[in-house]
């Protein structure tokens, strides 16, 4: 370019000078004698003026021009930050102003442009939900990370291929094609198999429009609802479970009391003995009930424990006191191994309730003349309270379920002893509440030890 800007100041210069030398040539001949010195004076004046001006052309104009191009050039490929730096002082410097300032505004544009492609992408990207873009004709534009995480694809096996040979589901299929021919957001439903686990994926599909309202394609939304299934698994279970469990003593009395009412019933002693299967079954329903009621206070969002400071001894000398008979009619040795004065932030009530559930289920669960340890120590910043016996003990594979609503190893055994299965669930939420955790190892029939850690609370 410089060259050029050169190459035509040379051009011109050489367009003169030939210009000049003509007029030379033709002039002076045709000029008297003693005119022809102030001819080729005039001349030669007249081609140095011009060189000059040539020359101030060049330098103001031609040259910056030049330079501006090389700058503007720059720009069309896209290197925003190149500059022209000339300083003149006739018209060339409003171009190089105005191009510079145009460098700059580009600039901006394309920074800003950038950071918001790059937001964009953040955000698509770290989106919980799996994000599918199609053109009309089915291509696919875009996937997010969540998507390519959850049907084990990549970015570059999925893009601009034909979303039907990327997704084979049916559904996905009908989703589209009634997208495009009502133009309307469809739902739909698929699962997924993975690491040899079943998601449920709900798919939402929304067509979306130009300014004159004419469908540009669909966007693809993948929600993971698999956690939310499990909870409505959940539910439906308990449900089923507390209508199993009270089902079985409302049977029971129903049955008895009818025995009672159908049959002229003279034996007294007969009478007496289905009041009390009566007696002990309603006092069942009740047990249960208010276990059930106390699980669903603790399962309330909005439960929060009192707290208030706590003596810690005497809590579990208390609860030992209310156990002892159960203890006794079995023979059971019950051992207290509580450090004195042992007191920490809590709710009384209800870690009475923990300790004594986990006193019951230790004497409930042992043999006869068996021997229930309960130990209340401080250990570092927790309080560590231990309850152990030397009874049936638990197997391994079922250990991690006992805390589970209605979990019970030996129903029969559990019922016996007027168990509900809703002890340790109710035990663990309480913990839990304490900011506690809560612990078991067992072996079977060698012992279990429950251990609970609380926190101190100062
Ligand atoms: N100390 C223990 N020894 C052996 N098994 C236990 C012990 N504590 C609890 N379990 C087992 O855990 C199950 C759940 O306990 P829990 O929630 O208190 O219900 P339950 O009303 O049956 O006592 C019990 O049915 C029993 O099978
Ligand atoms: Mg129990």
């Amino acid at each position: 370019m410089k060259k050029t800007s050169k190459f035509i100041f040379f051009v011109y210069l050489s367009i003169v000078t030939l210009v000049f030398l003509a007029m030379l040539f033709i002039l002076v001949p045709l000029a008297s004698g003693g005119d022809q010195p102030i001819v080729v004076t005039i001349l030669i004046g007249a081609y140095a003026v011009i060189v000059v001006l040539l020359y101030q052309i060049y330098q103001n104009y031609f040259k910056p021009i030049s330079k501006i191009t090389i700058v503007l050039q720059e720009l069309i490929k896209g290197n925003y930050s190149a500059r022209a730096h000339e300083k003149t002082h006739y018209g060339a410097e409003n171009l190089s102003y105005a191009v510079n300032k145009l460098a700059f505004n580009l600039q901006n544009l394309n920074r800003q442009d950038k950071m918001h492609s790059r937001q964009l992408h953040t955000v698509i990207d770290n989106m919980e939900s799996g994000i599918m873009l199609l053109d009309t004709n089915g291509y696919v534009q875009l996937v997010n990370r969540k998507f390519t995480d959850l049907f084990d694809k990549t970015e570059s096996e999925v893009n601009n291929q034909l979303y039907y040979n990327v997704l084979k589901q049916k559904k996905i299929y009908h989703s589209v094609q009634e997208v495009f021919l009502y133009e309307e957001t469809i739902k739909n439903s698929i699962t997924l198999k993975k690491n040899g686990q079943t998601l449920y994926i709900e798919i939402v599909a929304v067509p979306f429009f130009n300014e004159s309202n004419e469908l540009r394609g669909l966007v693809f939304v993948f929600h993971d609802i698999t956690e939310l299934k499990h909870i409505e698994q959940v539910r439906k279970d308990f449900v089923a479970n507390v209508s199993h469990e009270l089902k079985t003593p409302i049977t029971s009395i129903k049955g008895f009391a009818e025995t009672m009412l159908d049959d002229e019933i003279g034996d007294r002693s007969l009478q007496q003995k289905f009041l009390t299967i009566i007696y002990k079954e309603s006092d069942r329903l009740q047990t249960l009930i208010h276990d059930l009621l106390e699980l669903s206070k603790l399962e309330r969002d909005e439960f929060d424990i009192e707290l208030r400071k706590i003596d810690l001894s005497t809590l579990i000398e208390d609860s030992i006191t209310m156990v002892n008979d159960q203890a006794e009619k079995k023979g059971i040795h019950l051992m207290l191994r509580v450090t004195k004065d042992l007191s920490l932030m809590g709710d009384e009530a209800r870690l009475k309730q923990v300790i004594l559930n986990l006193l019951y289920n230790a004497i409930n669960y042992s043999r006869d003349h068996g021997v229930v340890i309960i130990t209340a120590r401080p250990s570092n910043q927790w309080i560590e309270i231990l309850v152990e016996d030397n009874g049936i003990g638990i197997q391994k594979e079922v250990i991690d379920r006992i805390f589970e609503r209605f979990y019970r190893v030996d129903k029969a055994r559990s019922r016996d002893t007027g168990g509900t299965g809703l002890g340790l669930a109710i035990v663990k939420h309480i913990v839990e509440a304490h900011k506690g955790v809560i612990e078991v190892e067992s072996e079977l029939n060698a012992g279990s030890t429950f251990r609970i850690l609380l926190p101190i609370h100062k």
